[in-house]
């Protein structure tokens, strides 16, 4: 612990000898550097602290909220003008608005939502980020208008979708929302929707293709009309697990549909080759510009109204969904 502090605080002494005084500091953190959206989270975010002549150090939690913690503290104690923060944990956001109220620096959420309770406790708090709902909505929306259009994909013939459910980390506002809405957009497609299983796979590929060779192996591929994943990398996961029993290879009587969130590269790919149905836009390019644009200008202390995106209740910024099917927007 103490040596990721140090070397925290290296990093942090080291771009701020390079920053010229009139020069907005901005001290980053990400939950986890090894996830494949916020690696497209952190490229438009340095890319457009670039462009304003801003500099940002952006620091990884490693998935550890006291690691997260201790690089706040460091922030802080290197003078940075603006927080932006992906929490490991959303519940440890109201410990770090007291800290950036504290040294009086506004405080950028993204990704990962405090409650309002929470930002409403400091006047200089903000949330960048997307409807959850939204994006369940849309997976919901994409399998059932497939199960409607293809009739042999309703497997044992009951007028019901058999799915299996692949969630990402537990208290993310993401994996209860996207859950939730994905099988009520089914629903209300008028298909009634029987879960075979489900399973917490933290947002990763490896962990969800393990855990859906477990269910195929347990259910039989012949038994499952949909896999709904919280996200790509997941969805991806699941789609090398049916490879591996010859499913989602070309042969169209050996076939689930699979859908994920993000549009992650990897998951477009795979829509191209066929192997997975659809996927929603998760913008993570307008996520990091705004909330960069939005950081500098509190640390400016400039017109938040200038930014060139709207500000929502006071405190928020929200970027919308798009569904993704064979490399087209919908
Ligand atoms: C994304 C996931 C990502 C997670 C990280 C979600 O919005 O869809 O891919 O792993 O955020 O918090
Ligand atoms: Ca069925």
């Amino acid at each position: 612990m103490r040596k990721v502090f140090m070397t925290a605080l290296v990093l942090v002494l080291a771009v701020a000898c390079c920053a010229h005084a009139d020069e907005v500091k901005i001290g980053a953190c990400i939950y986890r550097f090894n996830d494949a959206f916020m690696l497209r989270f952190r490229n438009a975010m340095s890319a457009e602290s670039e462009k304003l002549g801003a500099v940002i150090t952006i620091a990884d939690g490693q998935d550890n909220q006291t690691t997260q913690d201790e690089q706040v503290d460091a922030f802080i104690a290197d003078g940075v003008n603006v927080l932006i923060v992906n929490t490991v944990d959303r519940m440890a956001s109201q410990s770090i608005i007291d800290k950036a109220k504290a040294a009086n620096i506004p405080v950028v959420f993204i990704n990962r939502e405090p409650t309002p309770e929470m930002l409403a406790t400091y006047d200089k708090a903000y949330y960048v980020g997307a409807k959850a709902e939204e994006s369940g909505t849309e997976t919901g929306e994409l399998v059932a208008s497939y199960f409607k259009a293809h009739p042999e994909a309703d497997k044992n013939k009951d007028g019901k979708l058999q799915f299996i459910l692949l969630k990402g980390q537990n208290g993310h506002q993401d994996m209860i929302l996207r859950s939730k809405y994905s099988v009520e957009a089914v629903k209300n497609a008028g298909i009634e929707p029987v879960e075979l299983a489900s399973a917490i796979a933290n947002w990763d590929k490896l962990e969800a293709m393990k855990i859906m060779n477990g269910f195929i192996m347990s259910i039989g591929p012949e038994n499952i009309e949909a896999v709904i994943a919280n996200n790509d990398e997941m969805a991806l996961g699941a789609i090398e697990a049916l490879k591996a029993q010859d499913y989602n290879t070309g042969n169209p009587e050996a076939y689930i549909p699979v859908v994920g969130v993000d549009a992650n590269a990897s998951a477009l790919e795979a829509m191209d080759k066929g192997e997975m149905l659809g996927t929603v836009l998760n913008d993570a390019d307008n996520q990091g510009i705004s909330a960069v644009r939005l950081a500098a200008a509190l640390a400016e202390g400039k017109d938040t109204g200038t930014i060139g995106y709207e500000i929502t209740d006071g405190k928020y910024i929200w970027i919308p969904y798009q569904k993704v099917t064979r490399g087209e927007k919908q």
